[in-house]
C-alpha cells in the first residue's frame, strides 16, 4: 500500500518551517562562540561570503533533490540515481542527525533551566560576579541532564504529531517573534558602555587571525546554522509543494539565518566587553553573558523568560528538523510507524545526550560535546554537503534539476547559471579545498 506523501499546507508554513529549521540555537548560542574563539571580524566575513556562495547553492541542491525525489536520506539518492552507490552519502547524514540530537539537546535544556530560573527571579538575586561559577555548577551536574531530557520529550511531542499539525503551527508563530525580540536586546546593548568595543570586534576584521582551521570553522558554521549537508533540507522538501520557487526560499533562508546571527552578535558581544568577560569563552558564552543583561534591565525577569522563551522554541523548531531527518529514514526504509521511529529516536538520543551533558562533569575527559560538535559541523555537515553537490551537479539528471529550480517560478537565466555553476563547480571545489587545509 502507498502511503500520499505529507505536505507542507501553506506557503507561510514552508517559509517558516525551513527558515525555523535553520534559526535556533546555531545562529544565538553557536555564532557567537565560534565567531567570539575564531577571531570575530574577519570570521564573519568569510562566513557570509560562504553563505552566498556555497551555502545558498547547496540548499537548491537539497531541494532539487528532495522534492524531485519525494524522498528523504538515503532514499533520494536511490531514486534520483536509480541505485544504490550513494546510499553512503545518507548514512552519514542519519549518524550526523543523532550526533547533533545529542548535544543540541543539551543546550536545550540550558535554555529551558533559564525559563525556569526567570520564573523564579535568579538572575536578579546573583551578583554578576558569582555568575560563572553559578553556571559551571549547574551544567556540570544532573540537574542539566534532566532538562536535556525534558527537551527530547517535547520534541518527541511534535515529532508524533507529524509534519502539519507540529512543525508547521508550531513554527508560524514563533520564528517571527524570535525576530522582533532580538532587535529590541540588539537596542539596548547598543547603549551599553562596551557598545563600540563590541561592534568593532564583531565587524572590524583582523586578517592576521584567518587560519585555515578559522575558514574551516566558518564553513561548518554556515553549514550547521543553514541546516545543510545532512539531509534536513532534502527531507523538508520532499514535503513541499509543486508550488514553492526554490530558489527564492533557498536565498530568504540564507539571508534571514545570516541577518539573526549577525543580530545575536550585536546583542552578544557589546555586553562581553560591558562586564569585563571574554570573547573566547567558548560553548558556555552566550549563556554567561545574558544573565548579565538581564539582571541590569529594567524588568529583567520578564525580559529574560520571554527571550529563552522565544530561543527555546526556535531551539525546538530546529531540532525537530533534524529528527525529521531519522523520523523519515526510520519510516521510509523500514515501514514503521512515525510513532515507533520518535520512540527509537527519543530513547537512542537520550542516552547520548547525558553522556554530552555530563562532558561539562565527571565525563570531562571524554567530552562528547565538543567531539560531536566537531564532528558534525565541520566534518559530517560539510563533506555531507560536498557529496549532495557532486550528486546533484553531475549524477542527477540536468533536466531533472532545472525543471525543480524552473517549476511554477520566473528564474532569469544568469540566476540559474549562478546556482547550476555554483553546484557544479565552485561548491565542489571550495569545500574540498577549505576541508582539506583546515584538517591539515
Ligand atoms: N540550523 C540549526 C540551528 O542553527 C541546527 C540544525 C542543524 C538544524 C542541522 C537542522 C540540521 O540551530
Amino acid at each position: 500500500m502507498s502511503h500520499k506523501r505529507a505536505q507542507f499546507g501553506t506557503k507561510l508554513g514552508v517559509i517558516a518551517a525551513t527558515v525555523g529549521s535553520a534559526v535556533g540555537l546555531g545562529n544565538i548560542w553557536r555564532f557567537p562562540y565560534e565567531c567570539g574563539t575564531n577571531g570575530g571580524g574577519a570570521f564573519l566575513l568569510v562566513y557570509i561570503a560562504f553563505v552566498f556562495l556555497l551555502g545558498i547553492p547547496t540548499i537548491c541542491a537539497e531541494f532539487a533533490l528532495g522534492r524531485h525525489s519525494r524522498k528523504g536520506m538515503p532514499g533520494s539518492f536511490r531514486i534520483a540515481s536509480c541505485n544504490k552507490r550513494w546510499d553512503f552519502l545518507g548514512y552519514g547524514a542519519i549518524l550526523a542527525a543523532f550526533m547533533i540530537l545529542s548535544f543540541y539537546s543539551v543546550v536545550g535544556g540550558w535554555t529551558l533551566d533559564y525559563i525556569f530560573d526567570s520564573c523564579t527571579g535568579l538572575f536578579k538575586q546573583i551578583p554578576n560576579s558569582d555568575r560563572h561559577q553559578q553556571f559551571m555548577n549547574f551544567v556540570s551536574g544532573w540537574r542539566a541532564v534532566a532538562w536535556a531530557i525534558v527537551f527530547l520529550i517535547i520534541n518527541f511531542v511534535v515529532m508524533v504529531r507529524g509534519v502539519q499539525k507540529g512543525i508547521e503551527k508550531v513554527s508560524n508563530v514563533m520564528t517571527p517573534l524570535l525576530f522582533v525580540i532580538l532587535i529590541v536586546f540588539c537596542v539596548n546593548s547598543l547603549f551599553m558602555p562596551g557598545a563600540a568595543k563590541g561592534l568593532t570586534f564583531l565587524f572590524k576584521p583582523d586578517f592576521s587571525k584567518v587560519t585555515t582551521d578559522v575558514v574551516l570553522r566558518a564553513l561548518g558554521q554556515a553549514f550547521f546554522s543553514l541546516s545543510l549537508g545532512m539531509g534536513c533540507l532534502v527531507t523538508y522538501s520532499s514535503y513541499f509543494s509543486d508550488n514553492t520557487p526554490l530558489i527564492k526560499t533557498a536565498f530568504q533562508i540564507g539571508i534571514l539565518d545570516t541577518l539573526v546571527a549577525i543580530l545575536a552578535g550585536v546583542v552578544i558581544f557589546p555586553a562581553v566587553f560591558t562586564y569585563g568577560m571574554q570573547p573566547a569563552e567558548g560553548p558556555t558564552l552566550v549563556f554567561e553573558v545574558l544573565p548579565n543583561i538581564f539582571h541590569d534591565m529594567p524588568g529583567g525577569n520578564i525580559w529574560s523568560f520571554l527571550f529563552f522563551l522565544l530561543l527555546a522554541l526556535a531551539s525546538l523548531t530546529s531540532i525537530i528538523s533534524v529528527s525529521e531527518v531519522v523520523v523519515a529514514f526510520l519510516c521510509d526504509e523500514f515501514k514503521i510507524t512515525r510513532k515507533r521511529a520518535a520512540i527509537i529516536v527519543t530513547a537512542v538520543t537520550c542516552v547520548t545526550a547525558t553522556l554530552c551533558s555530563l562532558s561539562f562533569g565527571p565525563l570531562k575527559s571524554l567530552n562528547l560535546f565538543n567531539l560531536f560538535d566537531y564532528i558534525s559541523a565541520n566534518i559530517l555537515m560539510t563533506l555531507g554537503g560536498l557529496g549532495i553537490c557532486v550528486f546533484v551537479g553531475w549524477r542527477m539528471k540536468s533536466e531533472h534539476f532545472e525543471q525543480q529550480m524552473r517549476l511554477n517560478s520566473h528564474v532569469p537565466g544568469w540566476l540559474f547559471s549562478y546556482i547550476a555553476g555554483c553546484i557544479r563547480y565552485v561548491c565542489p571545489v571550495g569545500i574540498f579545498i577549505v576541508f582539506i587545509a583546515g584538517l591539515l
